[in-house]
């Protein structure tokens, strides 16, 4: 079976577990600084796998050294936003947890892919291209899988269709700046914009943006549920190679016209990681819009990289 390491046993990282668990894909090891966690977290997952009869194997440590030999290494650790907390703020101390466990990754897991979530997660995938300086197609964000299923999950409700039915994407930022791709979002291969009225595009558009903020007003907790279900069909279409199309977030390396900036996009994923990023025609609003996050992210990361002597 393959390897996969989860970085950070919080809700996220154990979530992530839980999914990957179910679909019996590959071994899992659940690391954190917090002695007892990840092998609690371990134990409790192996207990459900032995009566759900899913054969893997589920271990945790307090050790990075036992990373060594995944396929894939998942970043879940880091802060949550306290109140008051700017995201630049947010940005700075997250940067240095990834910056070390990136080292420690460099040290014990060199041939692996890195699939980056913690937030903020564009800049936070920027630090790990950094400190890791691997191929691009070797760290992945992972936002957009999850943005597009809550694109396509307000779509499907108010059109009364199944989620299967529906195919959108977001791009730009995982953030308030991320733009729902309207003109690419397809239900049954009809264009949305031809089944929906301009105001109720709006306001899918804006929920969809604002869906980790309205979850973590309504539970007073970030999204996890749905964010250890779309990791886990990422690491799945990777280990099986099966080159699905997703959204994430990747370093454009001319892509849009882009360079040496990591954003939110569309492309390939397989056993190679990201094997190709697709450029998505957009209108002149959204094109506006990528181009403004894109030039937010750029800034944020110009100044966390400096900070962070990278
Ligand atoms: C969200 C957080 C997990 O979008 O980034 O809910």
């Amino acid at each position: 079976m393959p390897l996969v390491t989860i970085i950070g046993s919080g809700r996220v990282g154990t979530s992530a577990a839980l999914f990957l668990m179910l679909k019996e894909i590959c071994d899992i090891r659940l690391i954190d600084i917090v002695e007892g966690l990840p092998q609690g977290e371990a134990l409790d997952l192996s207990h459900a796998a032995a009566l759900l009869g899913k054969n893997v194997d589920i271990t945790g440590s307090n050790d990075y050294k036992d990373m060594a030999g995944s396929d894939i290494v998942i970043v879940t650790a880091g802060l949550a936003r306290k109140p008051g907390m700017t995201r630049e703020e947010l940005a700075l101390e997250n940067g240095k947890i990834v910056k070390s466990i990136c080292e420690k990754i460099l040290e014990y897991a060199p041939h692996s892919i890195v699939l980056m979530v913690t937030n903020p997660l564009d800049i936070m995938t920027y630090v790990a291209l950094k400190v890791l300086k691997f191929p691009r197609h070797r760290v992945i964000g992972f936002s957009g899988t999850l943005d597009s299923a809550r694109l396509r999950y307000y779509i499907a409700k108010k059109l009364g269709v199944s989620y299967q039915s529906v195919r959108g994407f977001v791009v730009g930022q995982h953030g308030e700046k991320m733009v729902p791709l309207l003109s690419a979002t397809y239900v049954g291969g009809i264009p949305v914009t031809k089944l929906l009225s301009e105001n109720d595009l709006k306001e899918i558009s804006e929920r969809t943006v604002k869906a980790g903020e309205e979850i973590v007003k309504l539970k007073k907790w970030s999204a996890y549920h749905a964010v250890g279900a779309g990791i886990a069909e990422v690491v799945e279409s990777i280990l099986k190679d099966r080159k699905d199309i997703h959204n994430f977030s990747a370093l454009l390396e001319g892509e849009y016209g882009v360079k040496d900036v990591v954003a939110e996009v569309v492309g390939i994923l397989g056993r190679r990681g990201i094997e190709k990023i697709i450029e998505l025609e957009m209108t002149e609003d959204e094109k506006a819009r990528f181009y403004e996050a894109v030039q937010w992210i750029k800034d944020l990361c110009e100044k966390v990289v400096k900070e962070l002597g990278l």
